[in-house]
């Protein structure tokens, strides 16, 4: 179980600093797949980071805190941190193939992490590996191979049998299928549902892309502008959706939408580096009115596990026709 309570972290430049991450709570249960959607620049690989403890040097963490079964892993020196986090949670991200290291065979990729952590010794390091690699749907005709010569959704294979060769009880997938063709992405998604199914692994993953998401997730989590803007399970955020940027998403989804008219999110994304008082997504919303300006993201609940960031929400006047 992960526990995420009122993370807060921002980022140092030149022009200043930037909150990417604004009082976000959420709870990871073992064994589900927690769906985080947001369009780009919202935070979300701030968020796989953090967890990680793979934050940039130019990073804070101004509040909050991170618990992973119990422990507490923010404020602890990097190696103790290292220690709670070490085997428990590995990460896999876009691009994340082109990681490989092109002179050293997939099958001694895969390996090495069990060589790292001393978990094994080569020979048995080796036999996982290709235990691993058979999983994933990576057979010996591939093991000997070296990364050139694999194609991009076998190299993204390799990197995800990488990730939880030390048995890891959470994977997060930071958009693991942007970039690759629609069958590739399909195989990806389906080795993930595979893993948390059959081999009890927490699945974190992160996407852009609000159908991909809703099509994999046990519960969601959607940010907007650095804050959480709702959260519940999948059935829920889709039947019944509270929040009227998820509204907007799900109406701009042609599938989503059988019979009804498409509708784009009117306006720009928030810059987050100058954001509107009170609710963020106010410039964009239908509803906004009196109390949005100073809207402080207090919660609603709308039933066990999802809770609506949205002052109307509420009152009962968010909800429209729209
Ligand atoms: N290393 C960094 N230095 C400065 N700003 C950053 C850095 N990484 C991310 N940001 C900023 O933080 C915000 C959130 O980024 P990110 O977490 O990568 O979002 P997402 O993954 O949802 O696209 C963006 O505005 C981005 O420009
Ligand atoms: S708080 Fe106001 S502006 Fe924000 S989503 Fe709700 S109605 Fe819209
Ligand atoms: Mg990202």
């Amino acid at each position: 179980m992960i526990k995420i309570k009122d993370l807060t972290v921002s980022y140092k430049s030149r022009t200043g600093k930037v909150r990417a991450l604004d009082s976000v709570n959420a709870e990871i249960g073992n064994g589900e797949i927690f769906g985080i959607v947001g369009e780009s620049g919202s935070g979300k690989s701030t968020m796989a980071m953090t967890i990680m403890g793979l934050l940039p040097r130019n990073s804070l963490i101004e509040a909050g805190s991170i618990e992973v079964d119990g422990k507490e892993i923010i404020g602890l020196k990097p190696e103790e941190a290292r220690k709670i986090r070490g085997k428990k949670i590995s990460l896999v991200f876009q691009g994340a193939m082109n990681t490989l290291n092109p002179l050293m065979k997939i099958e001694d990729q895969v390996a090495e992490p069990l060589l790292i952590h001393r978990e094994a010794k080569r020979e048995e390091a080796l036999r996982r590996a290709r235990e691993t690699l058979e999983i994933i749907g990576l057979d010996s005709y591939t093991w000997k191979k070296y990364p050139h010569e694999l194609s991009g959704g076998m190299k993204q294979r390799a990197v995800i049998a990488t990730a939880i060769v030390m048995n890891p009880g959470t994977i997060i997938a930071d958009e693991p299928s942007t970039a690759l063709d629609v069958i590739t992405q399909v195989q990806i998604m389906n080795i993930l549902r595979r893993l948390q199914r059959e081999m009890d692994i927490t699945v974190i993953f992160i996407s852009h892309d609000f159908p991909l998401v809703s099509e994999m997730a046990d519960r969601i989590m959607i940010l907007y502008g650095g804050k959480v803007s709702e959260v519940g399970s999948n059935r829920k955020i889709l039947e019944e959706p509270g929040h009227p940027y998820t509204r907007g998403l799900i109406n701009s989804v042609p599938t989503m939408t059988p019979g009804r008219r498409l509708e784009a999110i009117p306006g720009e994304p928030v810059n987050i580096r100058d954001p509107p008082e009170g609710c963020r997504f106010r410039p964009r919303c239908t509803f906004a009115g009196e109390g949005c300006e100073t809207y402080s993201y207090k919660p609603v609940e709308a039933g066990q596990g999802h809770l609506v960031y949205c002052v109307k929400y509420g009152e009962g006047k968010n909800a429209g026709s729209s």
